[in-house]
């Protein structure tokens, strides 16, 4: 290797390194005796690193993403990886972005106690079925997981908390929205507690066929997983179960402030619930859905339509001055983990604001937020992502 690019590569490890760094694992063993364990039977884990300084007594409880396995087939696949068993997960994870401690990283929330709860239930944390089958060995336990893993950081200090924030990506935002006032009941009576979902707002629509694709697929899910009973009461009085997985139905009577970060053409969102493989059979979509500049004309067309579709279900949010939203029009899926879309020069903006600085806004109260973008592509700042080719989304 020439000079020149061994210096390349030793600045960019050098960047690397200091915009993340890496955390411990923490299993939590007592979990097991209250019956709250992953699918395949073993503890729950999270990775926590403490806060310092002002932030000694703040608490960021980020949950990690992952879809949802909505049968014993797909339950039984996830029983073998790190998204139903803590023996699969990395000893230590990466933390950047919203869980950064460096204020030239993440201004409002570096010195917070940061925690990132590992996800292995597979419903999102809504999951309580008693019996295990005695051939599949499989446990639906995601809401007892839930409660251990809180009332194991209540114990290590939470309890003492001043400021606590439930946050998390994608399937783990949509469990920071379904237990958002449920987490407010954990923690002490004077703690501000607000909670944040990034790319967890998924919306019901039709899919490119006209099927009720998500629909269906929500159904498995809370049917497997005996969800229904840990879904919240003001919604599952109104409606069938499987409706309040979404939270245009249930956001408006949750009780705790709440702010949304989504992108309206969410990219996971395009792939799995507007033109998922089943609705596709001969992969016209494939392209569009690995990069939005190869979308044709007519693509962009209903994905526009979908866009339409998600800031109607917004209004689920209800009008409470409470609300906060970032929604932009990236083609992008989580946005707060990332350095490079959380907090950098070159982040997505909103009116000027990064998701930072928006959500940090927010939740200190020195400014309301709720704002959304133009349509793609006028927004310059995103970062839109494209995927491999080769990669097959589960669903
Ligand atoms: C499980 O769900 C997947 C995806 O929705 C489906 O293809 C499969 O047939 C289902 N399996 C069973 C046993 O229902
Ligand atoms: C946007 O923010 C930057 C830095 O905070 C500031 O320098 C600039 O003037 C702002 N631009 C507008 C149009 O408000």
């Amino acid at each position: 290797m020439n000079q020149q690019w061994l210096y390349i590569l030793i600045c960019m490890l050098i960047v690397l390194r200091t915009e993340s760094f890496f955390v411990d694992i923490t299993i939590v063993q007592s979990a097991v005796a209250k019956g709250a364990v992953c699918l395949d039977g073993s503890p729950p884990a999270y990775h926590l690193d403490r806060g310092f300084g002002a932030g000694i007594n703040n608490w960021l409880v980020h949950i990690e993403g992952g879809g949802w396995c909505n049968n014993v087939t797909n339950c039984l696949a996830r029983r073998n990886n790190r998204l139903g068993s803590s023996n699969q997960m990395v000893k230590q994870l990466a933390f950047s972005g919203i869980l950064s401690n460096k204020p030239q990283f993440n201004p409002d929330f570096y010195n917070w106690n940061r925690v990132k709860v590992r996800y292995c239930d597979g419903a999102s944390f809504t999951g309580d079925v008693e019996a295990v089958n005695p051939v599949t060995k499989l446990y639906y336990r995601g809401a007892r997981v839930f409660l251990a893993v809180m009332e194991d950081l209540l114990a290590k200090g939470m309890k003492n908390a001043e400021n606590a924030i439930l946050s998390g990506c994608s399937a783990g935002g949509l469990t920071s929205i379904l237990h958002c006032d449920s987490f407010k009941a954990l923690v002490p009576m004077g703690t501000k507690v607000k909670c944040f979902a990034d790319a967890g707002y998924f919306i019901n629509a039709k899919d490119v066929s006209g099927a009720q694709h998500i629909e269906e697929f929500y159904n498995d899910v809370v049917t497997t997983h005996g969800s229904a009973k840990n879904l919240p009461r003001s919604c599952t009085l109104k409606m069938k179960p499987s409706l309040c997985f979404f939270p245009q139905n249930t956001a408006k009577d949750i009780q705790t402030p709440l702010f949304i970060i989504n992108s309206a053409i969410d990219s996971w969102q395009i792939k799995n619930i507007l033109a998922p493989g089943v609705a596709d059979p001969h992969g016209l979509w494939h392209n569009c859905k690995t990069d939005i500049n190869k979308c044709s004309v007519n693509e962009l067309q209903t994905m526009q339509g979908f866009r339409s579709n998600f800031i109607s279900a917004l209004s689920g949010l209800g009008p409470s001055a409470s609300r906060g939203y970032f929604i932009n029009s990236c083609y992008a899926h989580c946005q707060t983990e990332m350095q490079e879309t959380w907090f950098r020069a070159d982040s997505p903006k909103l009116f000027n604001k990064t998701i930072a600085k928006a959500v940090g806004d927010w939740f200190y109260d020195r400014s309301p937020f709720q704002k959304i973008d133009c349509p793609y592509p006028c927004d310059k700042t995103c970062h839109n992502r494209v995927f491999d080719p080769q990669e097959h989304p589960l669903i």
